[in-house]
């Protein structure tokens, strides 16, 4: 008779049974064929839908400001390290992929979900908004830069929030509580702005992304400048990295001699 068998794993987003992938059910030549871009095919693998044309110009421009910061920053750093120590392609990158986290580059879901939360249950009350985020949370996610500073103001911040609000119509409370956040913030301390995890973190939530996908989108951006970290170190050959001395504080015990066991 007909043997039944549990599945193992239940997908909702796409299928490869046919002559080429499905996602979300559109084949994925029809949609080069019809000029849609990566972001379409994000759309579709993270959320489930197409965007509209507006929806892709913001997200294509989240993923080009986001793609890289220079070597000094811990996952460009980490693949550089990587690369130097001889390591292949897939492994340096996902080495400084293992430093995206809370701090760096992984504060978009939360920033995105503690400013939601916000908006909807701090809707005119900023100051009770970061009480309870002291008290429950630590760390605002999304707000704070080492260099950034109202002195100093981030460019990929300014660039995006005023293309989203002057150059499109999408209705934005999120960025704008974020917005609200950061005045108070940087009224406290100078590079406590709104930062880029913080101002995609809200776009996102403004867009209806899913609060799961909202880290993908530094993971991914970050990912073009990772690998290009570490094609450019193997094109010039560099040498194993290894920190000098002085870029070290020794905060060790004397030299001393071994005790005798007893
Ligand atoms: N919310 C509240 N207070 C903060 C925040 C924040 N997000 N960030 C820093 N502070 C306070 C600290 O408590 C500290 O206060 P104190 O001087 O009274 O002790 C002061 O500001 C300085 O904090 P540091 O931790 O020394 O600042 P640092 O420059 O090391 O940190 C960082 C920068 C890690 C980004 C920090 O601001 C932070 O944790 N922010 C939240 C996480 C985040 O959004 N990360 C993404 C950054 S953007 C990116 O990576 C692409
Ligand atoms: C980044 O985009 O990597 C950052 O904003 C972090 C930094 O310190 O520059």
């Amino acid at each position: 008779g007909e043997v039944i068998v549990e599945p193992l794993i239940r997908t909702t987003i796409s299928d490869d049974r046919g002559e080429e992938p499905r996602y979300v059910g559109y084949a994925a030549s029809e949609l080069c064929e019809k000029g849609y871009g990566i972001e379409d095919v994000i759309g579709l693998l993270w959320n489930k839908k197409l965007p509209s044309r507006q929806e892709s110009e913001i997200l294509k421009r989240i993923i080009m400001i986001s793609a890289d910061h220079g070597p000094a920053v811990s996952g460009a750093f980490g693949s550089i390290i990587a690369a130097c120590a001889g390591i292949d392609m897939p492994q340096a990158v996902s080495a400084g992929m293992t430093m995206i986290g809370p701090r760096f580059g992984g504060a978009v879901t939360n920033a995105g979900k503690y400013f939601k939360h916000g908006v909807k249950d701090f809707p005119n009350d900023i100051p009770g908004f970061l009480s309870w985020m002291k008290l429950n949370v630590g760390p605002v996610p999304g707000i704070g830069h080492r260099v950034k500073s109202v002195k100093n103001p981030d460019k990929r911040v300014k660039y995006l929030v005023d293309y989203v609000k002057n150059s499109t119509s999408l209705h934005t409370p999120c960025l704008d509580y974020a917005l609200e956040v950061e005045k108070i913030t940087t009224a406290k301390k100078d590079n406590l702005i709104l930062n880029v995890d913080g101002t995609i973190g809200c776009i996102l939530v403004d867009l209806e992304f899913p609060e799961y996908s909202l880290n993908g989108f530094f993971v991914l951006a970050r990912t073009i400048g990772m690998i290009g970290h570490w094609i450019d170190q193997n094109n010039q050959s560099a040498r194993l990295i290894r920190l000098y001395d002085y870029l070290i504080n020794y905060a060790v015990k004397e030299e001393r001699e071994v005790p005798e066991r007893k």
